[in-house]
């Protein structure tokens, strides 16, 4: 008999069908409290999951007893508890590598499209304002040569470094939980202490996953030592920026703009402040969401269940000490 999975996020058809020859696949909309009461039957049958997007917490996985396998289509895993994934000897597979050329490009196009105010005048075009020659209330600012900081130096943030450096002869400052030599050889990346980061940036690009530790890191206190002429990027996980002091700093001309792909709560609340300034790029989490990026980190997470369920977890795992 097939191990039973639930997919809780549709698959293009060539992969559902690569999951259906492996396993016996229940397929619901979505990780919510309704779904896990209408198929509590499948949770409790379940040995693997496989979707983004909702909370696999203790409580959760009292209802799913058998599982042995969760897979994320996402390199974030903060809406998992990884302890009580742990305790329980469950394995998390996630995609951290397939996308990171593909955040990276956003990360740059938020930079562009901040500072030269790209949607901003864009939009003013359209409205018809655009009757004569442009002064300079339709002006950005310049990009090249300016100083990128980079808060949190992983894959996306190295990528983000060989864009900025050789692309825009941009010079790279960096804080991270420990130097990355690649980055310091490659792009001539700085080093520094946060305070640094953030007193030099002309851009600060934050490229962090969301865990105790960098909850609210960026907050009233960080953003007063930037320039008020900095840009703030953020496209890691909403939390790690304190929203609200985010929103006073940009009304008050602490920093210049931001340019954000990721929030505190997500979809955006219609009536969130943000969405009402000027300086301010908005995205809906379009980081990885491209058809080639979305489509190989479905892959990857369909390999990575079909090799967990089979006791390989050598990539891609994020606790591979559960089973050894
Ligand atoms: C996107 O935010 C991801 O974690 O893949």
């Amino acid at each position: 008999m097939k191990p039973s999975v639930v997919l809780y996020k549709s698959l293009p058809d060539d992969l559902r069908s690569k999951l259906d020859e492996h396993f016996d696949v229940t397929e619901i909309a979505g990780l919510t409290p309704e779904t896990l009461s209408q198929y509590a039957d499948a949770f409790r049958q379940a040995e693997g999951i496989l979707g983004s997007g909702g909370k696999v917490d203790a409580e959760f996985l009292e209802k799913a007893p058998k599982l042995r396998a969760a897979s994320t289509v996402s390199v974030g895993y903060d809406n998992f508890d990884v302890d009580a994934l742990n305790a329980r000897g469950v394995v998390l597979m996630h995609t951290p590598t397939v996308l990171t050329e593909t955040v990276a490009d956003t990360m740059m196009a938020l930079v562009l499209s901040s500072a030269r105010r790209v949607v901003e005048v864009a939009e003013r075009v359209k409205q018809g304002e655009w009757q004569g020659s442009i002064g300079p209330d339709w002006f950005g600012i310049d990009v090249h040569h300016k100083k990128l900081g980079i808060l949190g130096m992983g894959r996306i943030g190295l990528a983000l470094a060989q864009r900025a450096h050789l692309g825009f002869s941009m010079p790279i400052l960096y804080n991270a939980r420990k130097h990355h030599e690649e980055a310091e050889a490659r792009f001539a990346a700085q080093y520094c202490d946060l305070d640094t980061l953030l007193k030099e940036s002309d851009f600060l690009c934050i490229s962090l996953p969301l865990t105790e530790q960098t909850h609210h890191m960026i907050g009233r206190e960080q953003l007063a030592k930037m320039k008020s002429s900095a840009v703030l990027i953020n496209a890691g996980r909403g939390p790690v920026i304190d929203e609200q002091a985010l929103i006073e700093a940009l009304n008050d001309g602490t920093i210049f703009a931001a340019g954000l792909d990721v929030f505190e709560k997500e979809p955006l609340p219609v009536d969130s402040p943000l969405l009402k300034m000027a300086n301010v790029v908005a995205l809906p989490h379009i980081g990885s969401a491209t058809h080639e990026t979305r489509y190989g980190m479905a892959k990857d997470a369909v390999d990575n269940l079909i090799a967990a369920l089979s006791g390989n977890i050598e990539k891609n795992c994020v606790n591979p000490q559960v089973v050894k």
